[in-house]
């Protein structure tokens, strides 16, 4: 999946671009008028060494002349939003623009701040997620495996699944019950923490159910895995993982969608009560997995954009922006901005989309404090 969401970004990548980095054909930089300019017009926030002067603003020293010239024309022409660069630029010829972009471009690399904030210093989302579900264990068992009959076991679920499911309780799609209390209280940011911890359970084995039979399930289960996994290890995210999971509950979820009091336009169910125990069944006694490598899934992350943003990376067809010793900040907002499509990069927002808050903060957090190259 990693795999094809990657091939099609460099598909892209090779296919959609019409924006070249300035080459040697390109006019002449005047450095000393794009110095004056950038006294004049940029100092009180990107510093005449290039450095933001606040939080959320980005450094620009030493970034690729490219990207800076591609960007400047981006908030020129109405593609990219801010109020005081879309004036600014409003006033600047493209010369101009070549100019104060070669004047920052030419600029060393910053030095990080001493004070900076570290990788380390940041718990990944994983570890937070499991403080918060420390709630959850009285009904939902030891690291997600429910030992209480009815109780859905969260260990090795999908992580969108579970953030969708908690979403239906909280909007009153489903009916929460006993868990209203520990539901109600909870964050955005806590949810999908949670979501990443209990992906990265390992799922316990279950014994056969007092209920329905394993083996004349097998057979019915065939009109389920197409979506919910071969022996119903889902592989996709939004669809949940029944293997390994609670008899009763199974029995009750499909039944409740085969009545309609639970709704969903793609999980319809036909089958009679006695089908449903034996699928149940049979899924219960599957062996499952973690749907996340847990605190791995952020290194894997960042190799993703390593593939680009990485030390050294340079491309002769896309001008991409060099992001590490960033402000964090600035990243973060980037990074959701591209998510939420309010910045358009096409190839970006499919890069963004998969991630929540919390992984973008990491990965913001992890370049951000890197060495400036
Ligand atoms: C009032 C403060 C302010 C001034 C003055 C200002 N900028 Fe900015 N600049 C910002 C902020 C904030 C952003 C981030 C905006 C966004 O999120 O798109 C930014 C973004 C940029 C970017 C995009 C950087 C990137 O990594 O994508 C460039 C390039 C840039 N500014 C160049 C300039 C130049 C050149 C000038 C002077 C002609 C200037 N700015 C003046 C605040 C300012
Ligand atoms: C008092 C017991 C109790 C507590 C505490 C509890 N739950 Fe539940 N949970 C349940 C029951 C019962 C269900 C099944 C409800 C249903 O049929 O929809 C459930 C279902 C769920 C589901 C849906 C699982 C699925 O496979 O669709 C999620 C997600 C969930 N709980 C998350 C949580 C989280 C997160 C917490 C802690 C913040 C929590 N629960 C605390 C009893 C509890
Ligand atoms: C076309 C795809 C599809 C098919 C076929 C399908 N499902 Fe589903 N199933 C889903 C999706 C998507 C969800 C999540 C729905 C939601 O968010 O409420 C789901 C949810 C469920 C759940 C709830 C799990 C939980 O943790 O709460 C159960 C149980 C379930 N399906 C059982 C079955 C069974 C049994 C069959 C075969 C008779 C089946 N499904 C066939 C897509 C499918
Ligand atoms: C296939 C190459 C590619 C990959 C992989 C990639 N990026 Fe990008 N990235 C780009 C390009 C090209 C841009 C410039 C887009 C634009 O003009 O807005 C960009 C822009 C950015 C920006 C905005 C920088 C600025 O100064 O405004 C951030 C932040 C960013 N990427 C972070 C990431 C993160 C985090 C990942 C991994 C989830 C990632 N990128 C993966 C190519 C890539």
């Amino acid at each position: 999946m990693r795999h094809l969401f990657v091939l099609t970004v460099v598909s892209a990548l090779l296919v959609g671009c019409s924006d070249k980095p300035t080459g040697p054909t390109e006019p002449m930089v005047d450095l000393v008028a794009g110095k004056a300019l950038a006294n004049d017009n940029c100092a009180a926030c990107h510093g005449l060494d290039g450095r933001g002067t606040a939080p959320g603003i980005p450094h620009l020293a030493a970034q690729s002349s490219g990207y800076l010239l591609d960007s400047l024309r981006a908030y020129k022409e109405g593609h990219r939003f801010h109020a005081a660069l879309q004036d600014m630029t409003a006033h600047m010829s493209d010369d101009d623009l070549r100019n104060v972009v070669g004047f920052y471009a030419g600029l060393p690399p910053l030095e990080t701040q001493p004070d900076a904030i570290t990788a380390a210093d940041v718990p990944v989302p994983y570890k937070r997620g499991e403080e918060s579900a420390y709630v959850c264990a009285t009904c939902h068992g030891p690291n997600g495996n429910s030992e209480i009959a009815g109780i859905p076991s969260l260990a090795g679920q999908q992580p969108l699944y579970f953030v969708s499911a908690v979403q239906a309780y909280l909007h009153g799609n489903r009916t929460m019950g006993a868990m209203e209390a520990t539901l109600r209280g909870l964050k955005k940011s806590d949810i999908e923490n949670m979501a990443l911890y209990y992906a990265s359970q390992v799922p316990a084995e279950r014994a056969a159910p007092d209920i329905g039979d394993p083996v004349a399930g097998e057979p019915l289960s065939g009109q389920c895995g197409g979506c919910h996994g071969s022996h119903g290890v889902s592989h996709d995210s939004i669809t949940p993982t029944l293997a390994g999971q609670d008899a009763e509950y199974l029995i009750s979820a499909t039944k409740a969608y085969r009545d309609k009091t639970r709704h969903h336009d793609v999980m319809l169910a036909d089958s009679s009560d006695a089908d449903i125990a034996d699928i149940a069944a049979f899924y219960s006694v599957q062996k499952s997995r973690p749907a996340e490598d847990g605190a791995s899934s952020a290194k894997q992350l960042i190799d993703n954009c390593d593939r680009c943003h990485g030390p050294g990376v340079m491309n002769e067809n896309v001008a991409i922006p060099k992001i590490s010793g960033q402000d964090r900040e600035y990243l973060a907002r980037a990074l959701r901005a591209y998510r939420d499509d309010r910045r358009v990069s096409s190839m970006m927002h499919k890069m963004t989309l998969p991630y929540s808050d919390t992984l973008i903060d990491t990965a913001a957090t992890e370049y951000a404090s890197r060495p400036a190259e």
